[in-house]
């Protein structure tokens, strides 16, 4: 039985080889651009891109959105924070297909429309929370969600729940003194533009 099956095997390989072209089943391309809708910072956007584009990828590439930063682009330094719906994601390691149906905020959207800074943006400037200022905006947006999540409530707490964000000017301290600040001032809404 073995040698019937090893003998038939490259006949039935040779036969669907020589199948002509147009009788395959037809394969879609998968680097053909999908239409996604996003909703970011209040505002809808509709892009086509390759399936596999990161949520990092679309929103500085194809969107603008430059604050959200490509620190590793594997998953460990937290630069690329934003938030997806109340929750905290690092976009490096999120497909922009994912990011569908839910709300995005990123650095750009965390202020009120008429320019007053969100609690925790205030409070990373009167505690001068940052030295390049490169890894910011995603400690900013982890810090928000640090306190909506109740992980805000001691400093041992603030610095386990932010480890995830990375720091190479060790800005650590005033990090944590501004959290402490912001979350006497916040509500629990992180969903949208603007809301604190
Ligand atoms: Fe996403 Fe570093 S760029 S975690
Ligand atoms: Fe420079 Fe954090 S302020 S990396």
């Amino acid at each position: 039985m073995a040698s019937v099956s090893t003998a038939a095997a490259p006949a039935l390989a040779r036969a669907a080889s020589d199948a002509p072209a147009d009788a395959r089943p037809e394969r879609s391309d998968p680097r053909a651009p999908v239409t996604m809708v996003l909703n970011i910072n209040g505002r809808e956007h509709r892009v086509a891109l390759d399936a596999r584009t990161t949520l990092l990828d679309a929103l500085r590439e194809h969107l603008g959105l430059t604050g959200a930063k490509k620190g590793c682009d594997h998953g460990q330094c937290g630069a690329c924070t934003v938030l997806l719906g109340r929750r905290r994601v690092l976009s490096c390691l999120t497909l922009t297909a994912v990011a569908q149906g839910h709300p995005v905020t990123t650095i750009e959207g965390l202020a009120k429309p008429d320019g007053e800074l969100h609690p925790m943006q205030q409070a990373f400037i009167d505690h001068d929370a940052f030295q390049c200022g490169y890894c910011t905006p995603g400690q900013i947006l982890s810090a928000v969600a640090c306190v909506s999540e109740g992980h805000a409530g001691s400093d041992a707490d603030i610095r386990e729940y932010m480890s995830g964000n990375l720091c190479r000017c060790a800005a650590y301290p005033n990090i944590v003194a501004a959290v402490n600040q912001a979350k006497a001032l916040m509500t629990t809404s992180v969903t949208g533009a603007g809301q604190p």
